[in-house]
């Protein structure tokens, strides 16, 4: 007989979703988490009564309206809206690439004269087969824009120059003809009233948790606690990187506390220009419509993953994807273990996707 018919490590949204659906089940569970906090990625730093963000912006936006009563059970979310600028040497735009936006361009008022700008400046460049990204970007909304606001953005986001990029990255490039500066399009969006970690503990309560524990200090001792196992760590690591090692983009984040009250007026800025060395600047406080005296901001650098940083972007070209097949084809013969989450799936998901697929796979297997 074991303890819990659950272990749980990691206890991220896969995890937390994880263990509430099997307390819900009458299941006994203990989640571990080899940080010294929970919540995974969407941990938030209280500084100031301003909730940082501490592994990047996170902001909530989903179009499936079960998955969006799921997280109001925990939480109310503000009316919070991500209509990020666009700062390159010193000129401002509005993001996403709209009728705001292709005013301060070119001052065109109209959609006509904004679809005519754009159609005129691809015909110039008269690129037929995009060779690269920046091709592929030129292609679709021509040189103005893709020079002010997707070169030097892209090219420090990925390291690269945008002619060495494979054009697959940019697939689309949204052009919006209304004055609207919402980021998102769907229907539901905001940050959580009092944080993301009320969402977390919302979703843990009741649940044993341990944290600052590592699966791989024991697992023989971890494994032995529960009939099963949910593993939401890097599925290279949990199989000793047998095959080599998984590739990811990673970020160093610059925190500063400021002694004003606001900072850059929005919670989110981008510096679209190659030679500034961050990609973005995010003023947490806006996220929450925050009225503090001090403000905190944080720079976003971002960088090479090496062992001992945090994994935060899976490149998903040919050799990554392939060595993934290696691992999951080990992975689905495993009896005891349930593999789930952004780093066991090498895979980008949003907040709500990965909600949904954690919501699916606690679904279908717990009995
Ligand atoms: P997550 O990484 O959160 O959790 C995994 C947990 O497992 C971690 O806590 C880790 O410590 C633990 N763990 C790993 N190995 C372990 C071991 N050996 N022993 C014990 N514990 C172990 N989404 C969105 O909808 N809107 C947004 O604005 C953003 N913004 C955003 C910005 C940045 C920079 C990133 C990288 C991501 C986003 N996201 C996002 C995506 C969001 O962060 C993501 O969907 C969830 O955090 C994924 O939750 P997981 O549980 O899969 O992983």
């Amino acid at each position: 007989t074991y303890k819990y018919d659950y272990l749980i490590v990691g206890s991220g949204l896969f995890g937390a979703v994880y263990a509430y659906m099997a307390k819900q089940k009458g299941k006994k569970c203990l989640v571990i988490d080899r940080r010294s906090h929970t919540g995974g990625n969407i941990y938030c730093e209280n500084v100031n009564g301003i909730n940082v963000h501490k592994y990047g912006a996170h902001i909530f936006h989903t179009n499936d309206k079960g998955i969006w009563d799921f997280v109001n059970q925990f939480v109310e979310f503000n009316r919070y809206t991500n209509s990020p600028i666009a700062n390159f040497k010193g000129e401002l735009f509005n993001l996403p690439f709209n009728m705001n936006t292709f005013y301060q361009l070119w001052k065109v008022k109209t959609p006509e004269e904004a679809r005519a700008k754009i159609a005129e400046q691809v015909k110039e460049l008269g690129l037929s087969e995009p060779q690269n990204l920046e091709e592929q970007a030129l292609s679709m909304v021509g040189g103005d824009i893709y020079q002010k606001l997707i070169k030097g953005y892209t090219e420090k986001q990925w390291g690269r120059a945008a002619t060495d990029l494979p054009s697959f990255i940019i697939k689309r490039l949204p052009l919006r003809f209304t004055y609207d500066n919402n980021y998102f399009n769907d229907k539901y969006q905001g940050i959580p009233i009092g944080g993301y970690n009320k969402l977390t503990e919302g979703l843990l309560e009741g649940i044993e948790v341990k944290t600052a524990c590592d699966f791989f200090e024991d697992r023989a001792y971890w494994s032995s606690l529960a009939e099963m196992t949910v593993y939401t760590g890097k599925i290279d690591e949990f199989y000793d990187y047998r095959f080599g090692e998984l590739n990811y983009r990673s970020l160093d984040f610059e925190h500063a506390i400021l002694e004003i009250e606001n900072y850059q007026g929005n919670a989110v800025v981008n510096y679209t220009e190659r030679e500034v060395p961050y990609t973005r600047i995010i003023e947490h406080k806006h996220f929450e419509f925050g009225t503090q005296p001090t403000t905190v901001i944080t720079k976003e650098y971002p960088s090479e993953y090496a062992l001992g940083k945090e994994p935060y972007y899976p490149i998903n070209d040919e050799g990554n994807t392939e060595l993934f097949r290696k691992y999951s084809a080990l992975a689905v013969k495993e009896e005891k273990v349930i593999f789930g989450g952004r780093l066991a799936e090498y895979r980008y998901y949003d907040m709500h996707q990965v909600i949904g697929s954690a919501l699916k796979s606690a679904r279908e297997t717990i009995v």
